[in-house]
């Protein structure tokens, strides 16, 4: 299974949803590939505190040679990016999109999921993830701004699409942090009257542990038992995603 994390908007919670994907189905006992297609390199950093070798960076699909993944953890591989990778991005020849495409065709079936991270922007390198990627999640914090960013990243889906490309969306799962309640249910009714049963049912609650978990490379559940809820609520998301992605999309 091949999955995108994706929203132009940023700091809505895509790299935060992969890191936790990709620990709840490795923990399942399952061979996960992540793939941090994004230049910050967040998704990298929450999953390897150590030197990186050249050869498990990302960038190289677009030299045209296969990265080597890192294991950084049991059943979870990593292709990581850093700073450097945008340097790719001036190349907007056609065959650039296809780049991730062309590796994870062949390297990417020992894998049982493949988590692909994008960056805030519909740019090159989230193209090539919904190019590679047979489904996408975006998570959306509940603003205004974030149901219309989901409009454009369904617009490049659907442009994708009619040249026999891309990946489908799979879910939309909302990020509660707004802590004004009635914004939160404003905005989540609006997402649910558009985008109906693809809007996972329940939201991810804000807590600061959830940083935390990251900064330590840790899913939010192992780190205390207070954790529970918001725990709770990402592996739910897991094995819904793992679910519809299954049973061939929604429901
Ligand atoms: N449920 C949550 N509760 C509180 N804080 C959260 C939650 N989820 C994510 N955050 C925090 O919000 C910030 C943005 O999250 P994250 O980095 O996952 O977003 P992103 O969409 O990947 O951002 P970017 O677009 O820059 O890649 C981070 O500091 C993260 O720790
Ligand atoms: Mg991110």
């Amino acid at each position: 299974m091949k999955l995108a994390v994706a929203n132009q908007k940023g700091g809505v919670g895509k790299t935060t949803l992969a890191f936790h994907l990709i620990h709840a189905w490795a923990e399942e006992g399952k061979k996960v590939l992540a793939v941090d297609m994004d230049p910050q390199g967040d998704l990298t950093s929450s999953l390897w505190s150590g030197d990186l070798p050249g050869t498990a960076l990302v960038a190289r699909v677009f030299e045209g040679k296969p990265p080597l993944p890192l294991e950084v953890g049991q059943g979870v591989f990593l292709v990581a990016a850093e700073i450097s990778l945008s340097v790719h991005e001036k190349d907007l020849s056609l065959k650039n999109y296809f780049r991730l495409k062309t590796w994870l065709d062949s390297a990417g079936d020992s894998y049982d999921a493949v988590v692909v991270d994008c960056p805030p922007s519909l740019g090159l390198f989230t193209i090539n993830a919904l190019v590679a990627a047979q489904w996408v999640v975006a998570p959306v914090d509940v603003s205004f701004y974030s149901v219309r960013a989901l409009g454009d990243l369904l617009g490049s889906l659907e442009e994708l699409k009619e040249i026999g490309e891309g990946a489908r969306l799979l879910g939309i799962a909302p990020f509660a942090f707004a802590t004004r309640q009635r914004a939160t249910r404003a905005v989540q009714e609006l997402l649910e009257e558009e985008y109906g049963d693809l809007v996972f049912p329940w939201v991810i609650p804000s807590s600061a542990r959830v940083r935390e978990a990251l900064i330590l490379g840790k899913p939010v559940w192992r780190l205390r038992r207070d954790e529970q809820a918001v725990g709770e609520s990402f592996r739910r998301l897991a094995l819904e995603i793992w679910k519809r992605a299954y049973g061939g999309g929604r429901g």
